[in-house]
This record gives C-alpha cells, structure tokens and sequence, in this order.
C-alpha cells in the first residue's frame, strides 16, 4: 500500500529571540496581547486563528479550528453557532483548551480555562459589523448537523430573498463565548531544542514557573 508517510526528516530551526524571567508581567494577559499585537504586525496569515479543544459528554476531547476575535478584560473571546458539537460540549462542561502556532515566530500558547456566553447585546454588536455574506451564513447553519449541499444553497437563496440587504438580525442561536484564563503557557522556539517554556498558573493570585522544554 502507497498510504504510509514518513515525516522523520522534517525538521526546523528556531533562530528566534528568547523569553527569559526578565520578560514576564505579572499579568500573562499582557504577554498574551503583546504576542498577538506581534503576530499581526508581521502580518502572519489568520494570525487569530487557535486551536479550540473540547470535552464531549462521552469524555473525548475533540479539537477544531475558530478565530480568536477579541482579547478583552483578560479573557479571550470567539463566536459561533450556540447549538453546535463544540457549544453542546461546553454546556455539559466548560472547561476548554486553546492552542495558538505562530511558525513564523516559532510561539506556541496553551490557554486552558472556563468558556461562558457574552450577552446577547455584545453578540448582536459583533454580528451587525460582520459583511452581509456572513451574516446569511451564519443565519443558514444549523452548525454541526447532517445537512445537503442543495439544502444549503437553497435556505441560502431563500434569506436572501427574504433580506436582500443587510443588516439581518443576530439569530439567538448564534454568538460569542469568553474564556476565562486558569492557566497560560508561553513557548518559544529557541536553538538546538533548548525552547524556552513558561507557565503562569491562577491560584489566589498568578505564579509563573519555567518548564523544561
Ligand atoms: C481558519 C478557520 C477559522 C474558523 N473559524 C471559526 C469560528 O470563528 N467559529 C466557528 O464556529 N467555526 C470556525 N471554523 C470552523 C470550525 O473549525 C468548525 O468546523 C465548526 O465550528 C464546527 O465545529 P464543531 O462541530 O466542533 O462545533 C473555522 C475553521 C477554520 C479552518
């Protein structure tokens, strides 16, 4: 069979800048947009883009790319449909895990913490300034389940009869989740596999320890 891969000799090199104790706020939220604000200003492609992990209610985490959209109050914040596999996992436990790659940087973030709903009034405000494209997208998707291609060309064409301009009203199936932070780990690449790894850690106040790479 022609279906084995051997990936072994992929490599790669970190030649970045370190993060050392001197680095550190006392505050990770601070590392966090400092490392963001980095990412877009070397205009990293879907620079927001992170890793969102679940727990199913059959216990299996279960992983899928979102778009980080705001980082506000300290807690991280992305949108989506309220009826979906990740949104039904959340409801039965809260408790997330967020991974950002930056190649480019060769910067890993671990987030883990506690998802909960914005208000509908702060999804609606994100909703009214998306393109009118994504609102009817957003409005036709039963998210996660069973669905055709025609059906969904149809429910499409039909919105946008009903609405053929925008702004569509936010449906209260969809909107936002806040991710309060337990725990942040920042890694960096650093030469010869000696990265440099730090985890902050919320008790009563934030500790931060290295952590061998
Ligand atoms: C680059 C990229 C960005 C995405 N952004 C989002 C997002 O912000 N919100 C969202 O619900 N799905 C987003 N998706 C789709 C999700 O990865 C996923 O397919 C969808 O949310 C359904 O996941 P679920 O069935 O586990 O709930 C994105 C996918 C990619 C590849």
């Amino acid at each position: 069979m022609g279906s084995d891969l051997d990936l072994k000799h992929v490599g790669a090199q970190y030649e970045r800048v370190a993060l050392e104790e001197k680095d550190l706020p006392y505050q990770p939220v601070d590392l966090l947009t400092d490392w963001f604000s980095k990412a877009v200003e070397s205009k990293i492609p879907y620079a927001n883009a992170a890793t969102l992990s679940t727990i199913n209610q059959d216990g299996y985490p279960s992983s899928r790319v979102i778009l980080i959209k705001e980082i506000k109050e300290g807690q991280v914040i992305f949108f989506t449909n309220y009826n979906s596999e990740k949104a039904q996992a959340i409801s039965h436990n809260p408790k997330v895990s967020i991974n950002i790659y930056w190649k480019e940087l060769d910067r890993q973030i671990r987030i883990n913490g506690s998802a909960a709903k914005i208000t509908p009034r702060e999804s609606e405000e994100y909703f009214q300034s998306r393109p009118y494209e994504s609102q009817i997208s957003a409005t036709i998707s039963d998210q996660s389940s069973v669905v055709t291609r025609d059906e969904l060309e149809r429910l499409t064409d039909e919105l946008k009869l009903k609405y053929p301009n925008a702004p569509l009203p936010c449906p209260s199936y969809w909107g936002g989740y806040e991710v309060s932070m337990h725990q942040i780990e920042f890694w960096q690449g650093r030469p010869n596999r000696l990265h440099d790894r730090f985890r902050y850690e919320l008790t009563d106040k934030w500790e931060v320890k290295r952590l061998a790479p």
